[in-house]
This record gives structure tokens, sequence and C-alpha cells, in this order.
């Protein structure tokens, strides 16, 4: 259904990552026959811009863009996306009520991120085309509650296709998904751990060889709860959320940090978004792999 519906091979949406699924990533994605995301958090309208031009030039199935609602240029690039008119906008952190309908007008499939059962049946009121819910294994930014509570509420609640997102990293945690009534999954974490994922090395190595209780979560006293992996820098930001530090600088500092992870392979003071599941990831493997392993396909 979810593939049918979006023109994908497998009922599969990469997850957007900041920094990390760019264009070239998300366009060797949708080659690989799921939906590939562009992510936009920290990217001008005018890269935005770029990014789908580049995207287009690297594949010709649809691929989507995702908009965080906590970014402070969030508006603008909304407003340069209804003239893009990529296939899939993918609207996350934050309110996307007042959005959904401009795109539906512009015939652009409208998917919406939450982690908040009441938001899902507001954003089902306006008719959201799918919502996919994030639970509490997810790598990045979370809420508390986790995807194996999330999904059959949801689904008991709106009409919508629902996606699940959070710990879906192989075929037994994609089919748990589809027996909760998700019709597909968001998938983020396995992705990192792909041949293609533009991350430092030093990161996927950090990654696959990751255990079960490897991750920690970050920020939640300042209501910023991002999950990551346990090192010198999460210890930090503990003990900095200890002595008060404000939000602004908090901020600061795991830009920074996540940029010394990606760019430099920094593993110890660099801030290394991962999921829960990450202890069931053991290679990094071509993405294709990783799509067919997940949904069991035989070609
Ligand atoms: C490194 C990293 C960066 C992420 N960045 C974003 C982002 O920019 N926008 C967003 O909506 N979600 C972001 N997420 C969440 C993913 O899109 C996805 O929902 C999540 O990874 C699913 O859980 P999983 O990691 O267990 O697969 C990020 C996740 C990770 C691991």
């Amino acid at each position: 259904m979810l593939h049918n519906y979006l023109q994908i091979k497998y009922p599969l949406i990469q997850g957007a990552m900041a920094l990390i699924s760019d264009a070239t990533f998300a366009a060797h994605v949708s080659n690989a026959g799921t939906l590939g995301v562009i992510a936009t958090t920290n990217m001008s309208v005018a890269e935005v811009k770029q990014a789908v031009d580049l995207c287009r030039s690297q594949t010709s199935l649809p691929f989507g863009v995702n908009v965080m609602l906590s970014q402070v240029n969030h508006k603008e690039i909304i407003t340069a996306l209804l003239a893009l008119r990529p296939q899939v906008v993918i609207l996350s952190a934050g309110n996307p009520k007042p959005y959904i309908q401009h795109f539906k007008k512009a015939n652009i499939i409208v998917l919406v991120v939450t982690n908040s059962v009441t938001l899902a049946k507001h954003v089902a009121q306006k008719h959201a085309d799918m919502i996919i819910m994030e639970g509490f294994e997810a790598g990045g930014h979370v809420g508390e509650m986790t995807t194996i509570s999330l999904i059959p509420q949801v689904v008991d609640t709106i009409d919508n296709p629902t996606i699940a997102a959070g710990g879906i990293v192989d075929a037994r945690t994609f089919k748990a998904a589809l027996g909760l009534g998700a019709v597909g999954a968001q998938i983020g974490t396995r992705l990192i751990a792909s041949q293609e994922c533009p991350v430092h090395e030093n990161y996927k190595q950090t990654l696959i060889k990751a255990k079960a209780h490897d991750t920690t979560i970050i920020g939640r006293t300042l209501g910023l709860p991002i999950r990551c992996y346990k090192n010198n820098f999460t210890h930090h930001m503990l003990n900095l959320e200890k002595q008060s530090i404000n939000k602004k600088m908090w901020q600061s500092l795991t830009t920074a940090a996540y940029q010394r992870a990606i760019i430099d392979g920094d593993t110890d003071n660099g801030m290394m978004m991962m999921g829960q599941n990450v202890g069931l990831i053991h290679k990094i493997k071509p993405l294709h792999d990783i799509f067919k392993e997940l949904t069991n396909h035989k070609e």
C-alpha cells in the first residue's frame, strides 16, 4: 500500500538525517527502491533549491524533502518547496497544521512525523496523507513513548495510514511494526551503516560495534531530548545539565559536536545520534541489500 502510494519498490522511507541525508544520499536511497529524503537542517533557501535540483539530476524516482519546523527559516523553505514541487514533503519537529493544506493544494504528498497521539489526531483532521509515528527507540530527537505503544494507539485513533519509526533495523523489527498496524517504516540508524552514507567512517565503525546499552539521552532537563552514543561528549553534557546550562549554549555545543562526529569522525567528543537498536546492526552494507533484508524481499 505504502509502496504503491509513493511509487517505491519497498514500503520503507529513509528518515531525514540532518547534515547526512544530502541530495546524493537521498538519490541513492530512491534508486535503491525506497523513498530518499533530503534533510534541510541548517540550509538556506538557495541551498534547498540546489539540493532538490541535484537530487532530480541523480534520480528519476520519487524523493522527499524534510523540513524541521524548529528551523528558524522553515517558512521560507516551505514557500520554496511549494514552487519546487518535490513529490513528497515530510514535516517534523513542530506544529505542521498551518502548512498541510498548502502542500495538498500543490499536489505534493505531505507526511508528518510526530511522537504524540494527540498531534497525530489533529494532523489527521487536516488531511495529512500519512503520519509517521516515531518512538523513543529512535536516534536523534525523541519523545517518551515507545514505538510499540505509539503505533497501535494511533492506528486505533485515526484512519490515515501510519508509518512506524524508531528501532526498525532488521526483518524482525520491520515485521513487528507491520504487526502493530503500520503500513511501512521510516528508518534512520540502520542506514548510517550503509556503504553509500556520507558520514565519517569512524561514525559507522562505532555504530556497528555499539551494544544494546550504548546509547543515552541528553537534554531531557532542557526539553530537548536527543538520543546518541554514550561517550565523553554525552558525559560532559549531562554534567552541564546539572549546572543549569541555558538552551542557546546547549544548542551551539550540540551543533558543533554533531559536525565533529560527522565530518571529523571524532567519536569521543562528537555527538553521534543513533537509535537504541544499534546492538542489532553488525555490518556496513549496500543500501539495496539492507532494504531487501528488512522486507524479506525475494528477487
Ligand atoms: C543522525 C540522525 C539525524 C536525524 N536528523 C533528523 C532530521 O534532520 N529531521 C528529522 O525529522 N528527523 C531526524 N532524525 C530522525 C530520523 O529521520 C528517523 O525518524 C529515526 O532515525 C528513526 O529511528 P531509528 O534511528 O531507530 O531508525 C535523525 C536521526 C538520526 C539517527
